[in-house]
């Protein structure tokens, strides 16, 4: 049996969950319920679609997105984890190794009002131990129906304090991001990383019209995205986030990357929620961490 067919032989449910391996081999676990279609790749327990039935997707996924082993997927909800962007060892890699290793699937469960949620974990092995020698086990609840949830729990198991920053980098489907604005973050201070790191404070809505890539800091505001050409708003909660990331590369360095499309920068725009720069995460032994969000569709 293929891992995909032995995942669907333990886990899948009737044409709701079941598991396949695409052409270039990556396992995805593909769910479809009466209130949700979406996909999951077993690589990174990476979400790469998710669409509320009756509605457009509210996950990006690159069109020009590559699926390779060890490489990190344009779009969809990557794990930044244990670390936030670069390394300050230039030999490690940037947002961490979560994203790029495969991760188990150790339950899945429908409720009956057809929530359905899979739960991932990220074992240390000899290959994360070069990168992260601590043992702090990595565990992703995803709950899919009208609503998505995310819950990512750290739990160090180590001697050590430890000391992580993380993100759920996600990828939102927006009509033309000229066009939307993003509301919740007035008022907040953030470093702005297109300035190299200048600390400034935002006035009003986070609007677009060139590169943007900044760390909101000290928020655990909801955030809400503002889509008018298709009349909708996407609600950002979230728990145990400090920081929010805002990006959106802009043409010059959507194209310098190679794998977001030719105008695909247009279509997406990412509002991350994590723990960034000084807003890490300090673990004592024994003690666990939870990373929450919840995406929602209003009018
Ligand atoms: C964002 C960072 O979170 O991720 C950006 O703030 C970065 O600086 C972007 O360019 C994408 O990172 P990557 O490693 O997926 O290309």
């Amino acid at each position: 049996m293929t891992d995909a067919a032995d995942l669907t032989a333990r886990f899948g449910m009737d044409g709701r969950l079941e598991f396949t391996s695409p052409a270039d081999g990556m396992a995805v676990a593909d769910i479809k319920t009466r209130l949700c279609s979406a996909r999951i790749a077993l690589q990174g327990a990476q979400v790469i679609d998710w669409t509320p039935a009756g509605e457009k997707p509210l996950i990006w996924l690159s069109p020009a997105a590559k699926f390779s082993a060890g490489k990190s997927i344009r779009g969809g909800i990557p794990v930044c984890w244990p670390w936030f962007g670069a390394h300050a060892d230039p030999s490690l890699p940037a947002h961490g190794f979560a994203r790029t290793v495969p991760w188990r699937v150790t339950a899945a469960e429908s409720r009956p009002d057809d929530n359905l949620t899979l739960v991932f974990e990220l074992a240390a092995n000899a290959a994360t131990q070069a990168l992260w020698p601590y043992t702090t086990p990595l565990q992703l609840r995803i709950t899919l129906g009208r609503t998505l949830q995310l819950e990512l729990i750290t739990r160090n198991e180590d001697k050590r304090e430890v000391t992580l920053s993380e993100a759920l980098h996600t990828y939102f489907a927006v009509s033309d991001v000229r066009q939307v604005s993003v509301t919740g973050l007035d008022g907040g201070d953030y470093l702005d990383k297109v300035t190299g790191f200048d600390r400034k404070t935002q006035q009003g809505a986070v609007t677009f019209d060139g590169e943007v890539d900044r760390i909101y800091v000290d928020t655990a505001a909801e955030c809400v995205i503002h889509d008018p050409l298709w009349q909708r708003r996407i609600l950002i909660e979230k728990q145990g986030s400090d920081s929010t990331v805002v990006w959106n590369p802009w043409h010059g360095k959507a194209t310098a990357m190679g794998d977001m499309g030719a105008e695909g920068y247009l279509s997406m725009l990412c509002v991350e929620s994590g723990n960034a720069a000084h807003n890490q995460v300090r673990l004592a032994p024994g003690d666990e961490h939870r990373l929450c969000v919840r995406y929602s569709i209003s009018r």
